[in-house]
């Protein structure tokens, strides 16, 4: 089963808390919340109480994305504003499995994301400490970019690694109808879209094509 999580960096921000209704109303599994620091990427988005006050009036979990350098300084505040799952990345931090660790002990799920560019050595040592890996499919900072096709291949080997291991394998950047059934048999089962499903004329449609279903 593909899980859908909708990528809030496309909405509008005027009206975050009806965006991420309508998303839930068109069936989405998560919310992805991109959260970014102007020095890790060159984009600054939205932080925790922007999260939070998205998490009080929408019910779906929060997948949130942390590009931020030192994570765990902010580990805390995320998921006290609702982090179900918690990914940061591996080229954020020397320490990477304490950061890990830290998201498990506060309660929330831990992610590991990695950059297009950054080998799948940095999972191979933490698989028992996340209970989710992200493949960046573009690299992080904005939305509407275009996949990276090395990245497909990079998929099934990251799904290959997490053999059958309970940790979800997600894909962020240039997901679209075009991409999503490479990145679904290349064995990703959470597909993060934000252009994709916030431009669509209908979002519950666009979720069908993305899963493989016929709508
Ligand atoms: C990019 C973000 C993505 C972004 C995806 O740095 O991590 O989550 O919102 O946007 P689309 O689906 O438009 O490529
Ligand atoms: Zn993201």
């Amino acid at each position: 089963m593909t899980a859908i999580s909708a990528s809030m960096l496309a909405s509008d921000f005027a009206r975050m808390g009806e965006e991420a209704r309508r998303m839930q109303a068109a069936g989405a599994d998560f919310l992805h919340m991109d959260v970014m620091d102007g020095r890790f990427v060159p984009n600054i988005s939205f932080g925790a109480d922007v999260i939070a006050a998205v998490h009080k009036v929408c019910s779906l979990p929060l997948d949130v994305h942390l590009m931020v350098e030192d994570p765990d300084r902010y580990a805390e505040v995320f998921v006290r504003a609702g982090a179900t799952f918690l990914t940061v990345h591996a080229e954020c931090t020397p320490h990477l499995q304490r950061a890990l660790r830290h998201i498990r002990d506060l309660g929330a799920r831990p992610g590991l994301a990695l950059c297009p560019a950054t080998p799948l050595d940095a999972v191979r040592y933490v698989l028992d400490d996340i209970d989710l890996l992200l493949v960046m499919t573009v690299n992080p900072g904005f939305g509407g970019q275009k996949l990276i096709p090395a990245t497909v291949e990079k998929t099934r080997e990251a799904a290959a690694l997490l053999g059958d291991r309970p940790i979800r394998l997600e894909v962020d950047g240039g997901v679209a109808a075009q991409t999503a059934p490479l990145l679904r048999a290349a064995g990703a089962n959470v597909l993060v879209a934000g252009s994709a499903l916030f431009r669509a004329a209908d979002a519950a449609a666009a979720m069908a094509v993305l899963r493989g279903e016929n709508a």
